[in-house]
């Protein structure tokens, strides 16, 4: 047939047939984003990356809230992604009994404090290696700093990546922002970017304690599973560290409020922890703000809309933020 190429598939399951046009896209996708392949890995990752095209196309035909497309990581397999991305095994996530005081007023229909004044420094990217706590770690500390302090710093990843083992947190392979703030607290202190540089990967810690710039007085962990008291704090105090479930769809995400029938609401489950910067309602679909730690390229210039009020993939399970 003409326009249809049969692919022989030798090692996976799931044959189909590639059209021409795939084959352009794949080419186009692979221009946007710098990537070159061996003639072996271009078939394999043409396949891989068509069928999540055609996942992305289905979704985006449906009715619903956020839309999903192409993105850095559509030439990877979930499986794939999960492993360079995301927690292998569970973490100790949960805080029965938190120790927020909440407020006595109401809260706000929405906030974003992007908007408020210099307090969110800009998005980062963790590159292939599954430190996002550290990423949700400085992202809060920098806000909180940056809203009682009056300076927003850019904060050092690395040092925890390196450094914070003792609070079972461990490196690429994960751990929590509240073990992270238990750290630079006991520690006294986390350094810059700057005189800290991120690599991607875990190396010996070299901490100078002169050089700390950031401090952290007291941690506040969120009851598990109350999104109100988590919606409270961020309505009153400071953007929250948070962790939740990334289930395959998830990667693909695009824009509008995301929500899933496939993740999970347990602390067990949870995968990947990033920073609620604000909420709001659309359509009355109340919805959190979130910043990720993909890149700009990904998402909404690296910020992703999450549904609120449902536990949506376990986001309340475990959050958390220090005091400075
Ligand atoms: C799409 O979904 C929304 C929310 O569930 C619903 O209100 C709307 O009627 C749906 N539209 C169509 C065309 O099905
Ligand atoms: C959970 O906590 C226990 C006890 O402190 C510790 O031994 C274990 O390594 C922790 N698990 C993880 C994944 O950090
Ligand atoms: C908050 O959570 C951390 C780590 O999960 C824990 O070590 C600490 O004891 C908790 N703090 C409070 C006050 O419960």
């Amino acid at each position: 047939m003409k326009g249809f190429l049969l692919v022989a598939l030798l090692s996976t399951a799931s044959a189909f047939y590639l059209r021409e046009q795939d084959e352009f896209d794949f080419k186009t996708w692979m221009a946007q984003h710098n990537k070159a392949y061996s003639t072996q890995e271009y078939n394999e990752r043409l396949q891989i990356f068509t069928e999540n095209k055609r996942r992305i196309d289905k979704h985006n035909a449906g009715n619903h809230s956020y839309t999903m497309g192409l993105n850095q990581f559509s030439d990877m397999t979930f499986a794939e992604f999960k492993k360079s991305f995301l927690w292998s095994e569970p973490q100790n996530c949960s805080a029965t009994k938190g120790n927020y005081l909440r407020s006595n007023g109401p809260n706000p229909d929405s906030i974003d404090w992007r908007k408020k004044g210099n307090y969110v420094s800009p998005v980062k990217n963790q590159g292939g290696c599954g430190s996002c706590w550290t990423f949700s770690t400085t992202g809060c500390l920098e806000s909180v700093t940056a809203i009682n302090k009056g300076k927003l710093l850019l904060l050092s990843e690395q040092q925890l990546v390196d450094c914070a083992q003792d609070f079972n947190n461990h490196g690429c392979n994960g751990g929590l922002p509240s073990q992270a703030f238990e750290y630079i607290m006991y520690n006294k202190g986390l350094m810059t970017e700057e005189d800290y540089p991120y690599t991607a990967y875990e190396d010996t810690c070299v901490y100078k304690p002169e050089k700390a710039a950031a401090f952290v007085k007291s941690v506040v962990n969120i009851t598990a599973y109350n999104e109100k008291e988590m919606q409270d704090a961020v309505a009153t105090r400071n953007p929250v560290s948070f962790a939740f479930e990334v289930t395959s769809d998830f990667m693909s995400y695009s824009e509008g409020v995301y929500t899933s029938t496939h993740c999970h609401q347990t602390t067990d489950k949870v995968n990947h922890a990033v920073l609620a910067v604000g909420y709001g309602e659309e359509n009355g679909s109340p919805y959190w703000i979130v910043k990720n730690s993909w890149g700009t390229s990904w998402g909404i210039d690296g910020y992703f809309l999450i549904e609120r009020g449902k536990n949506m993939c376990g986001l309340a399970a475990c959050s958390s933020f220090p005091e400075v």
